[in-house]
Protein backbone atom coordinates (compact mmCIF):
# COMPACT_ATOMS: atom_id res chain seq x y z
CA UNK A 1 0.00 0.00 0.00
CA UNK A 2 1.71 3.19 -1.09
CA UNK A 3 2.85 5.60 1.94
CA UNK A 4 0.96 8.33 0.59
CA UNK A 5 -2.63 6.79 1.74
CA UNK A 6 -3.35 7.88 5.40
CA UNK A 7 -2.07 11.52 4.57
CA UNK A 8 -3.75 12.42 1.27
CA UNK A 9 -7.51 11.21 2.28
CA UNK A 10 -9.07 14.70 1.72
CA UNK A 11 -8.11 17.04 4.93
CA UNK A 12 -8.85 20.78 5.64
CA UNK A 13 -6.25 21.82 2.97
CA UNK A 14 -8.27 20.12 0.08
CA UNK A 15 -11.20 22.52 0.30
CA UNK A 16 -8.87 25.46 -0.94
CA UNK A 17 -9.80 23.19 -4.46
CA UNK A 18 -13.28 23.35 -3.96
CA UNK A 19 -14.37 26.62 -4.74
CA UNK A 20 -12.36 25.89 -7.59
CA UNK A 21 -13.26 22.52 -9.22
CA UNK A 22 -15.42 21.09 -6.90
CA UNK A 23 -18.21 22.72 -7.92
CA UNK A 24 -21.96 21.26 -7.89
CA UNK A 25 -21.69 20.00 -11.13
CA UNK A 26 -18.34 18.30 -10.63
CA UNK A 27 -19.53 16.40 -7.12
CA UNK A 28 -22.89 15.23 -8.73
CA UNK A 29 -20.53 13.91 -11.90
CA UNK A 30 -18.41 12.40 -8.81
CA UNK A 31 -21.04 10.64 -6.66
CA UNK A 32 -22.56 8.81 -10.26
CA UNK A 33 -18.84 7.66 -10.61
CA UNK A 34 -19.10 5.78 -7.41
CA UNK A 35 -22.41 4.82 -7.55
CA UNK A 36 -21.25 3.40 -10.99
CA UNK A 37 -18.31 1.84 -9.25
CA UNK A 38 -15.83 3.72 -12.12
CA UNK A 39 -13.94 4.65 -8.19
CA UNK A 40 -14.70 3.64 -4.91
CA UNK A 41 -14.08 6.62 -3.45
CA UNK A 42 -12.11 9.94 -3.89
CA UNK A 43 -9.01 9.96 -1.62
CA UNK A 44 -7.14 12.81 -1.98
CA UNK A 45 -5.85 15.59 -4.53
CA UNK A 46 -2.12 14.63 -5.31
CA UNK A 47 -1.54 17.17 -8.05
CA UNK A 48 -2.60 20.86 -9.62
CA UNK A 49 -1.66 21.28 -13.04
CA UNK A 50 -2.73 24.08 -15.42
CA UNK A 51 -5.77 22.50 -16.77
CA UNK A 52 -6.97 20.04 -14.10
CA UNK A 53 -6.58 18.60 -10.37
CA UNK A 54 -5.54 14.97 -10.34
CA UNK A 55 -7.41 13.04 -7.31
CA UNK A 56 -5.79 9.76 -6.39
CA UNK A 57 -8.95 7.08 -5.93
CA UNK A 58 -9.43 3.89 -4.71
CA UNK A 59 -10.65 1.47 -7.59
CA UNK A 60 -13.62 -0.94 -7.17
CA UNK A 61 -10.90 -3.66 -7.05
CA UNK A 62 -8.87 -1.89 -4.27
CA UNK A 63 -6.66 -0.97 -6.93
CA UNK A 64 -5.28 2.75 -7.60
CA UNK A 65 -6.88 5.07 -10.24
CA UNK A 66 -6.92 9.03 -11.07
CA UNK A 67 -9.43 11.34 -11.41
CA UNK A 68 -8.71 14.29 -13.55
CA UNK A 69 -10.71 17.05 -13.11
CA UNK A 70 -10.69 19.66 -16.22
CA UNK A 71 -10.96 23.02 -14.74
CA UNK A 72 -13.97 24.95 -15.78
CA UNK A 73 -12.63 28.40 -15.52
CA UNK A 74 -8.72 28.27 -16.95
CA UNK A 75 -6.71 31.54 -16.38
CA UNK A 76 -7.11 32.25 -20.43
CA UNK A 77 -11.08 32.42 -19.79
CA UNK A 78 -10.88 34.78 -16.52
CA UNK A 79 -9.07 37.29 -18.38
CA UNK A 80 -11.64 37.14 -20.87
CA UNK A 81 -14.34 37.22 -18.39
CA UNK A 82 -13.34 40.58 -17.10
CA UNK A 83 -14.82 42.05 -20.30
CA UNK A 84 -17.69 39.49 -20.99
CA UNK A 85 -19.56 38.54 -18.23
CA UNK A 86 -22.06 40.73 -17.46
CA UNK A 87 -22.52 42.15 -21.22
CA UNK A 88 -25.86 40.84 -22.05
CA UNK A 89 -24.97 39.57 -25.64
CA UNK A 90 -22.28 37.43 -24.17
CA UNK A 91 -25.41 35.80 -21.74
CA UNK A 92 -24.06 32.01 -22.93
CA UNK A 93 -20.10 32.32 -22.82
CA UNK A 94 -19.71 30.24 -19.58
CA UNK A 95 -21.66 27.63 -21.12
CA UNK A 96 -20.20 27.29 -23.87
CA UNK A 97 -16.81 27.02 -21.96
CA UNK A 98 -18.08 24.41 -20.14
CA UNK A 99 -18.93 22.84 -23.43
CA UNK A 100 -15.85 23.31 -24.63
CA UNK A 101 -13.74 21.65 -21.59
CA UNK A 102 -16.34 18.80 -21.41
CA UNK A 103 -14.99 18.37 -25.51
CA UNK A 104 -11.25 18.09 -24.37
CA UNK A 105 -12.11 15.50 -21.99
CA UNK A 106 -13.85 13.05 -23.92
CA UNK A 107 -11.47 14.09 -26.69
CA UNK A 108 -8.49 13.20 -24.04
CA UNK A 109 -10.73 9.65 -23.09
CA UNK A 110 -10.80 8.73 -26.34
CA UNK A 111 -6.82 9.45 -27.69
CA UNK A 112 -6.53 7.31 -24.56
CA UNK A 113 -8.30 4.59 -25.96
CA UNK A 114 -6.96 4.61 -29.25
CA UNK A 115 -3.36 4.55 -27.44
CA UNK A 116 -4.64 1.65 -25.49
CA UNK A 117 -5.52 -0.29 -28.72
CA UNK A 118 -2.42 0.65 -30.12
CA UNK A 119 -0.45 -0.98 -27.17
CA UNK A 120 0.93 2.33 -26.60
CA UNK A 121 2.31 2.38 -23.16
CA UNK A 122 -0.02 5.36 -21.23
CA UNK A 123 -2.51 4.57 -18.12
CA UNK A 124 -5.62 2.82 -19.49
CA UNK A 125 -9.39 5.04 -19.32
CA UNK A 126 -12.11 3.71 -18.14
CA UNK A 127 -14.54 6.74 -17.85
CA UNK A 128 -15.38 10.31 -18.41
CA UNK A 129 -18.22 11.98 -17.33
CA UNK A 130 -18.61 15.84 -18.14
CA UNK A 131 -14.86 17.45 -17.17
CA UNK A 132 -13.88 14.54 -15.31
CA UNK A 133 -11.90 11.41 -16.68
CA UNK A 134 -11.30 8.22 -14.47
CA UNK A 135 -7.94 6.41 -15.68
CA UNK A 136 -5.80 3.77 -13.96
CA UNK A 137 -3.04 5.54 -11.44
CA UNK A 138 0.72 5.10 -12.94
CA UNK A 139 2.77 2.93 -10.07
CA UNK A 140 6.48 3.15 -9.96
CA UNK A 141 6.85 -0.31 -7.52
CA UNK A 142 4.38 0.92 -4.45
CA UNK A 143 4.45 4.49 -5.14
CA UNK A 144 2.90 6.28 -7.74
CA UNK A 145 4.79 7.54 -10.58
CA UNK A 146 6.46 10.67 -11.24
CA UNK A 147 7.13 12.34 -14.10
CA UNK A 148 10.82 12.84 -15.96
CA UNK A 149 11.60 16.33 -14.09
CA UNK A 150 10.58 15.57 -10.79
CA UNK A 151 13.37 12.35 -10.70
CA UNK A 152 16.93 12.63 -9.76
CA UNK A 153 19.98 11.73 -12.70
CA UNK A 154 21.04 8.97 -10.64
CA UNK A 155 17.32 7.20 -10.49
CA UNK A 156 17.64 6.69 -14.39
CA UNK A 157 19.78 3.64 -14.91
CA UNK A 158 19.97 3.89 -18.84
CA UNK A 159 18.92 6.77 -19.77
CA UNK A 160 19.99 6.47 -23.42
CA UNK A 161 17.74 2.89 -23.37
CA UNK A 162 14.96 5.23 -21.60
CA UNK A 163 15.13 8.00 -24.59
CA UNK A 164 14.69 5.23 -27.38
CA UNK A 165 11.91 3.26 -25.08
CA UNK A 166 10.49 6.66 -25.54
CA UNK A 167 10.78 7.03 -29.22
CA UNK A 168 9.37 3.54 -29.61
CA UNK A 169 6.05 4.62 -28.07
CA UNK A 170 5.78 7.56 -30.13
CA UNK A 171 6.38 5.19 -33.00
CA UNK A 172 3.72 2.71 -31.81
CA UNK A 173 1.48 5.87 -31.47
CA UNK A 174 1.98 7.10 -34.89
CA UNK A 175 1.99 4.20 -36.74
CA UNK A 176 -0.42 2.20 -34.86
CA UNK A 177 -3.06 4.70 -33.23
CA UNK A 178 -2.51 7.60 -36.00
CA UNK A 179 -1.85 9.87 -33.41
CA UNK A 180 0.85 12.68 -32.54
CA UNK A 181 0.81 13.44 -28.41
CA UNK A 182 1.59 16.99 -29.58
CA UNK A 183 2.69 18.08 -25.72
CA UNK A 184 5.61 15.54 -25.10
CA UNK A 185 7.82 16.85 -22.48
CA UNK A 186 9.62 15.67 -18.79
CA UNK A 187 5.98 16.78 -17.21
CA UNK A 188 4.33 14.16 -19.45
CA UNK A 189 6.35 11.40 -19.27
CA UNK A 190 6.18 8.99 -16.14
CA UNK A 191 9.16 6.36 -14.84
CA UNK A 192 7.21 3.31 -13.93
CA UNK A 193 9.56 0.29 -12.94
CA UNK A 194 12.25 1.66 -15.38
CA UNK A 195 9.70 1.98 -18.21
CA UNK A 196 8.55 4.89 -19.87
CA UNK A 197 4.57 5.76 -19.72
CA UNK A 198 3.48 8.51 -21.41
CA UNK A 199 0.33 10.74 -20.59
CA UNK A 200 -1.91 13.81 -21.23
CA UNK A 201 -3.32 13.07 -24.50
CA UNK A 202 -6.26 15.71 -24.79
CA UNK A 203 -3.75 17.85 -27.12
CA UNK A 204 -3.21 14.89 -29.09
CA UNK A 205 -4.21 15.07 -32.76
CA UNK A 206 -4.86 12.73 -35.39
CA UNK A 207 -2.29 12.22 -38.25
CA UNK A 208 -5.03 13.76 -41.10
CA UNK A 209 -4.58 16.72 -38.46
CA UNK A 210 -2.93 20.09 -40.78
CA UNK A 211 -0.27 20.58 -38.19
CA UNK A 212 0.28 16.99 -37.17
CA UNK A 213 3.87 16.75 -38.91
CA UNK A 214 4.52 20.07 -37.14
CA UNK A 215 4.00 18.65 -33.70
CA UNK A 216 5.47 15.89 -34.11
CA UNK A 217 8.63 17.40 -35.19
CA UNK A 218 8.36 19.48 -32.04
CA UNK A 219 7.61 16.76 -29.75
CA UNK A 220 10.87 15.04 -30.95
CA UNK A 221 12.92 18.51 -30.46
CA UNK A 222 11.08 18.55 -27.18
CA UNK A 223 12.30 15.09 -26.07
CA UNK A 224 15.53 15.58 -27.61
CA UNK A 225 16.35 18.83 -26.09
CA UNK A 226 15.60 17.31 -22.32
CA UNK A 227 17.82 14.48 -22.70
CA UNK A 228 20.94 16.42 -23.72
CA UNK A 229 20.13 18.95 -21.12
CA UNK A 230 20.05 16.44 -18.07
CA UNK A 231 21.36 13.38 -19.72
CA UNK A 232 23.59 14.55 -22.29
CA UNK A 233 22.70 12.47 -24.71
CA UNK A 234 22.71 13.52 -28.34
CA UNK A 235 20.67 12.46 -31.13
CA UNK A 236 20.26 13.84 -34.11
CA UNK A 237 16.08 15.57 -34.92
CA UNK A 238 15.87 13.70 -38.29
CA UNK A 239 17.59 10.08 -37.09
CA UNK A 240 14.82 9.75 -35.13
CA UNK A 241 11.55 11.22 -36.74
CA UNK A 242 12.93 9.04 -39.46
CA UNK A 243 12.77 5.94 -36.68
CA UNK A 244 9.28 6.65 -36.31
CA UNK A 245 8.21 6.98 -39.40
CA UNK A 246 9.51 3.93 -40.99
N1 LIG B 1 -2.65 8.28 -14.64
C1 LIG B 1 -1.78 8.88 -13.82
N2 LIG B 1 -1.03 8.17 -12.95
C2 LIG B 1 -0.15 8.79 -12.12
N3 LIG B 1 0.04 10.13 -12.07
C3 LIG B 1 -0.67 10.90 -12.91
C4 LIG B 1 -1.62 10.33 -13.83
N4 LIG B 1 -2.19 11.32 -14.54
C5 LIG B 1 -1.63 12.46 -14.08
N5 LIG B 1 -0.72 12.23 -13.12
C6 LIG B 1 0.09 13.25 -12.40
O1 LIG B 1 -0.55 14.50 -12.46
C7 LIG B 1 0.23 15.46 -13.20
C8 LIG B 1 -0.68 16.30 -14.07
O2 LIG B 1 -1.36 15.48 -15.02
P1 LIG B 1 -1.64 15.95 -16.50
O3 LIG B 1 -0.35 16.29 -17.16
O4 LIG B 1 -2.49 14.93 -17.16
O5 LIG B 1 -2.52 17.24 -16.21
P2 LIG B 1 -2.44 18.71 -16.80
O6 LIG B 1 -3.46 19.53 -16.10
O7 LIG B 1 -2.48 18.64 -18.25
O8 LIG B 1 -1.05 19.19 -16.29
P3 LIG B 1 -0.20 20.32 -16.97
O9 LIG B 1 -1.15 21.35 -17.44
O10 LIG B 1 0.69 20.73 -15.83
O11 LIG B 1 0.51 19.60 -18.09
C9 LIG B 1 1.24 14.62 -13.96
O12 LIG B 1 2.43 15.32 -14.19
C10 LIG B 1 1.45 13.41 -13.07
O13 LIG B 1 2.41 13.69 -12.09
MG1 LIG C 1 0.77 17.58 -18.16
Amino acid sequence: MPEFREEKIFDENDYKYFSKVFDFFTLDAIRTLEIRRVIKRALGVIKEGKESVIVLCEGPEGDYRILKIYKIETSDFKRMEDYIVGDARFKSVRKKKRDLVYLWCRKEFSNLKKAQKANVSAPAPHAFMKNLLVMDCVMDGDEIARPLDEIDREELENPEEFFWMVVDEMKKLYKKAKLVHADISEFNILKSNNKPVLIDFAQAVMLTHPMAERFLKRDVRNLIRFFKKEYRISVEEQEVLQYIKN
